[in-house]
C-alpha cells in the first residue's frame, strides 16, 4: 500500500510541473545561467556508443536529453517517459519527424515496459522528483537488459565550505527569480528544498548497489552541485 507521504509528494510534484511546464526551458536557462546545457553535454559523454541501442529517457520532461540524443541519429529507439502530460507535450513537436521515438505518460516507479527491454536508462534531474527513488531504481534494473547501462544526472551535495556558502545564498534567490518569471515562487521553493532533502552522492551510490547495479561510479560537476552516476546491469 502506498503511504500518505508518497501520495502527497506525487501530488506536490505534479502541481509543480503543471505550473512550470510552459516556462520550464526558459527558467532552466535563467536559473542555471545556461550551465544546464553544459551539464547535459557532459551527460552525453556517458551515453556514447548508442548505435542501434534502445534508450529510455526517464523523467524526459520537455525532452532536452532526447533532443541531444537525436543529434547523433544512431539509436534504434528512444522511449520518452514522464508522468506529466503537459511537460511531455511541451517538447513533442521537436520529435514529430522521428518514427522511432515513443512518448509514454508513466511513473519511474511503475514503467509499462517488459523486463530487459532497454539498453540504456538515462534520468536527468528526475530521480529527486520520484516519490519512491528505491522503487524507481528497482524498476530501472528490471527493464534494463543484461549488459545495459544506467546514467543519472542530479543535483547533489556541495562539500567545499566556500562554494557551499555561495550555493546556499544563490539557492535563496532562486524562488524570487521564479516569482518574477512564472509569477509564483512556490515551485522553486520546492526545487531548493527537494535538493536539500535528497541523498548525498555516496548514499545514492549505495542505493544503486542495493538494487543490484554493478560498477557504480559518479563524477561531480561544479564541486558536486551536480553529479552524474553511472552503473551497469551485469
Ligand atoms: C526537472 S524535470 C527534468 C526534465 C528533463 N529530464 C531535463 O533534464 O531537463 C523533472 C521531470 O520529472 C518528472 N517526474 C516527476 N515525478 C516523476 C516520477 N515519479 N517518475 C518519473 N518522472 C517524474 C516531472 O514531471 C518532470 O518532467
Amino acid at each position: 500500500m502506498k503511504s500518505a507521504k508518497s501520495i502527497n509528494k506525487k501530488k506536490i510534484v505534479r502541481n509543480v510541473f503543471d505550473q512550470v511546464h510552459d516556462k520550464y526551458d526558459l527558467m532552466n536557462d535563467i536559473m542555471s545561467l545556461g550551465t544546464h546545457r553544459l551539464w547535459k553535454k557532459e551527460l552525453m559523454n556517458s551515453l556514447k556508443n548508442h548505435k542501434n541501442k534502445i534508450i529510455l529517457d526517464m523523467a524526459s520532461g520537455t525532452g532536452d536529453i532526447a533532443k541531444l540524443l537525436c543529434k547523433d541519429q544512431n539509436f534504434k529507439k528512444i522511449y520518452r517517459i514522464d508522468p506529466n502530460h503537459l511537460m511531455l507535450k511541451k517538447g513533442s513537436a521537436s520529435f514529430s519527424r522521428y518514427q522511432n521515438i515513443e512518448e509514454i505518460c508513466a511513473l519511474a516507479e511503475n514503467i509499462p515496459l517488459k523486463n530487459s527491454t532497454i539498453d540504456t536508462y538515462v534520468i536527468s534531474f528526475g530521480i529527486r522528483n520520484t516519490f519512491d527513488p528505491m522503487l524507481a531504481l528497482r524498476e530501472a534494473y528490471r527493464i534494463t537488459k543484461k549488459g545495459g547501462k544506467f546514467v543519472c544526472m542530479e543535483f547533489f551535495k556541495v562539500k567545499k565550505p566556500l562554494l557551499k556558502e555561495l550555493y546556499n545564498t544563490y539557492s535563496k534567490i532562486i524562488p524570487k527569480i521564479g516569482e518574477i518569471v512564472i509569477g509564483d515562487k512556490k515551485p522553486y521553493e520546492y526545487l531548493t528544498q527537494s535538493i536539500q532533502k535528497f541523498y548525498s552522492q555516496d548514499e545514492f551510490k549505495k542505493m544503486l548497489e542495493m538494487n543490484k547495479f554493478k560498477n557504480v561510479n559518479y563524477v561531480n560537476l561544479m564541486g558536486g552541485i551536480v553529479s552524474i552516476h553511472t552503473a551497469w546491469k551485469i
